[in-house]
């Protein structure tokens, strides 16, 4: 695949940005025509009295004015159009790319970067883009322009000016630097205020329940005090910096006045020429400030380049492989899903599950118990290639599944997992979400949700946004019903009926058994009720398996499995 690269996307607007060069070209042009046709005015036209060539000359002023201001606007207007064709395009690609990183190009990139990435970055580009063409040409040419038509006019006026403007540059650069260096710590109170409101607007259900909400306020007091503390600091420098800036300004004008009068009493220039002066010193102070901007917007834009970059070029994960030379030595795998020697880490944590083996048969069940963290959903997730294992092989219907193609190998699944996402829609668009082969009925009959769709106004109520309006046990069994809706191969249940009774749980069950014999059932929990009449259990403890077999063989050998069974006894 070829290297994709930001420039690449401004490359197809070149013909369009030329066009907005030549206006702005134009129009720049025009401005550094104005201080000119002043300075002829009062020098030539207004000592000859002449009348008309007055009027003339006033004419030709309006008309610079007049092409300055429309090549202005029509060259920025089409700028912004560029920028948005530009930004747009990148935003869409990367969004696309993101849609389809691996969970462990996600888990390394982490998904608060991402997000960044996709909105401040590219927003970063987006105002680069804009300005490169608002003050791209118009800064050089202002300032070599501007210098080449006051050297001609008074050259010793121009070199008294060029002395002053690297004192101004070199004050307004160091300014900036630290002006940026205190924005840059409001930004990061920012965020710091930004998380602290996110935490607590999504958890404030529990912050209420434990009756945190006091100790909350103070947190968020602190946080927002020390926001407002940075940004302070920041604009009581910034508000410094204009004022500054100007007086420096001023400084210079009345340099060039005072030298400027003193050549005009002598005769060696004219007073047209010390007000030309003024002007032209203005415009040149700008483009030299215009010109940092441009250089440290470019170098903010280039460290966003390279973040976008990153996300656009990771290389194609997970992909669908062909089976190696010395394949067929191996012996061959005749369950329905069979983990064989699988090991597996994490990029960004010390969790390691190593040699893991068992087999399931079709239409049979596999239960999976363990405390939390012990990697149940681990095993679920290698099961269904959100992640590749590090070593070891998961075989589904006799076949490895990297050499399935990835929308075969998903189609084999019905999954509910512990936090899945109900989406604001009806309740039977939530279960059959988009697949034409759902038979809603059955599976809200097997999902034992039949009762409460019905109380709540049917299949076609909307449910509020993550389900928000329903319990939890509610909530469950939608989930479970979109797991069982496609009739799939292998049903996977992740800890989703913990918040079932257990009345509920082994109706369900049997539903199962009876509608769904065919299906090979994973099933995760917590509980052994759940799993107790699975064909095999396995138990796992720090991602190892210290117990597998039936529930009368674990009882018998499996310590663990029987302290688990002994403490829900006693429920
Ligand atoms: N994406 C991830 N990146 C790093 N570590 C993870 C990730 N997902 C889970 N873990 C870690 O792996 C361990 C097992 O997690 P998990 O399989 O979810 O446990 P269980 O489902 O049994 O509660 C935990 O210690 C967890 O912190
Ligand atoms: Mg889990």
């Amino acid at each position: 695949m070829q290297e994709k690269k930001v420039t690449g996307y401004i490359k197809p607007f070149i013909p369009r940005m030329c066009g907005g060069f030549a206006v702005k070209l134009i129009g720049t042009l025009f401005d550094l025509g104005i201080p000119w046709v002043l300075s002829m005015i009062v020098d030539e036209v207004l000592p000859s009295g002449d009348f008309n060539l007055a009027i003339t000359w006033g004419v030709i002023m309006v008309l610079f004015c007049i092409g300055a201001w429309i090549g202005n606007v029509t060259a920025n207007r089409m700028a912004s159009g560029v920028s948005k064709d530009i930004t747009r395009r990148l935003r869409g690609d990367t969004f696309r790319k993101i849609t389809t990183l691996s969970n462990r190009q996600v888990d390394k990139l982490t998904i608060p970067s991402l997000i960044s990435r996709m909105t401040s970055d590219t927003y970063i580009i987006h105002q680069t883009c804009s300005m490169l063409q608002r003050m791209g040409i118009r800064a050089p040419i202002m300032l070599i322009g501007g210098i080449a038509i006051t050297l001609t006019m008074d050259p010793v006026l121009t070199l008294i000016m060029m002395t002053m403007l690297p004192i101004a540059a070199v004050i307004s650069f160091k300014v900036k630097n630290k002006g940026r260096s205190l924005f840059r710590r409001v930004q990061g109170a920012s965020d710091d205020m930004l998380m602290t409101v996110r935490e607590n607007v999504t958890g404030v259900r529990v912050i209420k329940a434990l009756s945190k909400a006091e100790y909350e306020r103070k947190r968020f007091d602190k946080v927002n005090t020390e926001l407002m503390t940075k940004e302070k600091t920041a604009e009581t420098f910034m508000a410094m910096v204009n004022p500054m800036m100007g007086a420096i300004l001023n400084l210079g004008l009345v340099t060039v006045i005072a030298v400027g009068s003193w050549r005009v009493y002598n005769g060696d220039s004219e007073i047209g020429k010390i007000i030309a002066f003024m002007n032209y010193f203005t415009l040149i102070h700008q483009s030299l400030m215009a010109i940092t901007r441009i250089f440290t917007s470019i170098s903010r834009a280039s460290a966003s380049s390279g973040r976008i970059e990153e996300v656009l070029n990771s290389p194609e994960d997970l992909k669908m492989e062909m089976p190696g030379e010395n394949e067929e030595e191996k012996v061959p795998s005749t369950a329905h899903i069979e983990f064989r020697n699988v090991s597996f880490k994490y990029e960004k944590s010390n969790f390691e599950m190593n040699n893991l083996n068992f087999a399931v048969n079709r239409g049979e069940t596999l239960g999976i118990i363990g405390a939390t963290g012990s990697g149940k959903s681990t095993i679920i997730q290698l099961l269904m290639r959100f992640y590749d294992v590090t070593d070891g092989e998961i075989f589904i219907d006799g076949k490895n599944i990297k050499y399935y193609e990835e929308a075969e190998l998903k189609r084999k699944f019905g999954a509910a997992f512990q936090n899945d996402t109900i989406f604001k829609d009806t309740i039977r668009e939530n279960i059959a979400f988009g697949r034409d082969n759902a038979n809603i009925e059955l599976a809200t009959e097997i999902a034992q949700a039949k009762e409460f769709i019905e109380e709540r106004g049917g299949l076609d109520t909307e449910v509020a946004i993550k389900g928000a309006d329903l319990s939890g046990g509610q909530k469950q069994r939608l989930l479970i019903s979109r797991a069982v809706a496609a009739n799939p191969d292998i049903l996977v249940l992740d800890d989703s009926s913990s918040a079932l009774d257990y009345k509920t749980d082994s109706l369900m069950r049997e539903k199962l058994r009876n509608h769904r014999a065919d299906t090979t059932k994973v099933i995760v929990t917590q509980r052994v009720s759940s799993i107790k009449h699975a064909e095999t259990i396995i138990v796992l403890e720090n991602g190892q398996i210290i117990g597998i077999g039936n529930h009368d063989f674990l009882i018998n050998n499996c310590e663990v499995y029987r302290e688990i069974a002994d403490s829900q006894m006693k429920l």
